[in-house]
């Protein structure tokens, strides 16, 4: 079996779907359940033996060390993480907490039950940590896309604890051979993405009649990926990726902020125009900037595409489509999410944004 931390979230739980339902093998998930983590993301494995879920904190070196050794996995998947970079602007202590010591502490109790295992066992053991493109910084309009060997440049205290991270995972490799593997892949977008995000949240905005709210010019460029297309590339990663590579993932799908929202508020009018007949793209709205915000994105997926034969198989079209369906067909899930903590983010994040 393997065991992912973070599987409670948006791309882990997508994984953890995905994973059981091409491969079969069971996974062992440990999750905190923050505010990001929604158990109803995996209420088709309910009652499924091949999904064990533990809810617990990474930095729990005594409970990491007996899922260990109690379950005895071939690999760690490691999605377990603070990831909106807005709500480390506003409070930078968890994210401190949960992507630097916490990922520390997995690596000390990881590398204590890998140097135990038999040598077969040992071999053919892998750590893959999932990290982003923000760890290289912000583009220019004109620069190449980020390789596997652009230069680390983090801006926020989100990106910069995600490489803090990656730096950890390298040196774990580098000083005591652990093997591991890490990905860098843009932004996600699918089913199950917190209302906090960009997408989700323009669709749920939209949908209530809410301001659409453009962060500064709307001109910033993002590199959107299919969740589902991630999760294949985690498993040819996992399957084939050599011992302490870094491998880029991304979409080929650059495109600025306003078009997203605009593409967003067109399949919206499609699917299900408002109701005073007005096209939702009406709602949108300009608000100061976020602080040191990355003005571009991309990704250069060639290394993945050439050594492990992947390559996304939504384009954005298509994918964003999906998305937009599926957050309709599940209004349901969204309404379970946006009470209590959720209407105290969006008043922290949103209330002192007067209009640009
Ligand atoms: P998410 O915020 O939706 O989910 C994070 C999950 O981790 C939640 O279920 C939460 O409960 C859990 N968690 C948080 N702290 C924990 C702790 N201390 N111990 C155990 N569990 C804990 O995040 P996501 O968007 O699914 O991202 C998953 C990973 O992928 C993160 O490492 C993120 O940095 C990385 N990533 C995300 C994107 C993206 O676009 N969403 C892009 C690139 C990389
Ligand atoms: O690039 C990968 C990263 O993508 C991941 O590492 C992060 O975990 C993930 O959250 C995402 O970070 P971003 O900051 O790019 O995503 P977010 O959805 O927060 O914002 C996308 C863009 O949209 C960004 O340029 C900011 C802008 N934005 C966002 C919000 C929430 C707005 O204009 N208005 C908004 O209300």
């Amino acid at each position: 079996m393997i065991l992912v931390t973070g599987g409670a979230g948006f791309i882990g739980s997508n994984f953890i779907l995905d994973w059981i339902a091409a491969t079969g093998e069971a996974v062992v998930n440990l999750d905190k359940l923050t505010y990001a983590g929604n158990l109803e993301n995996l209420a088709n494995l309910k009652d499924d033996p091949r999904h064990i879920f533990v809810q617990g904190d990474i930095n729990d070196r005594v409970l990491v060390a007996k899922l260990l050794s109690q379950h005895q996995p071939r690999a760690i998947i490691h999605f377990a993480a603070e990831s909106h970079v807005d709500r480390s602007i506003h409070g930078p202590g968890e994210f401190i907490q949960t992507n630097i010591n916490g990922t520390f502490s997995l690596l000390e109790e990881v590398r204590a039950y890998w140097q135990e295992l038999q040598a077969e066992e040992k071999a053919a053991f892998r750590f893959l940590h999932v990290s982003t493109d923000e760890v290289y910084g912000s583009l220019g309009a004109n620069d190449p896309p980020f390789t596997e060997t652009t230069a680390y440049a983090p801006n926020s205290p989100y990106s910069a604890s995600k490489a803090a991270s990656d730096h950890l995972v390298r040196a774990y490799h580098h000083t005591y051979g652990l093997p591991t593997l890490t990905t860098n892949c843009s932004n996600n977008y699918g089913a199950f993405q917190f209302p906090e995000k960009l997408i989700p949240l323009i669709i749920l905005n939209a949908l209530n009649g809410k301001p659409l709210p453009i962060y500064g010019d709307g001109m910033n460029v993002r590199d959107w990926l299919y969740v589902g297309d991630h999760c294949a590339a985690i498993r040819a990663v996992l399957a084939g990726g050599r011992l302490g590579e870094t491998y880029n993932i991304g979409g080929w799908n650059e495109k600025t902020n306003l078009d997203v929202v605009n593409t967003v508020c067109a399949i919206l009018d499609e699917l299900k125009p408002a109701a005073n007949s007005k096209p939702y793209a009406s709602l949108i709205t300009y608000v100061k900037d976020r602080p040191g915000h990355d003005r571009r994105y991309a990704i250069d997926a060639r290394k993945i595409e050439r050594e492990l034969g992947w390559k996304p198989l939504e384009t954005f079209e298509t994918g964003i489509r999906k998305t937009v369906a599926w957050y309709l067909d599940n209004m349901g899930w969204v309404e379970n999410i946006v009470s209590g903590e959720y209407q105290q983010w969006m008043k922290a994040n949103y209330q002192n944004r007067e209009k640009a």
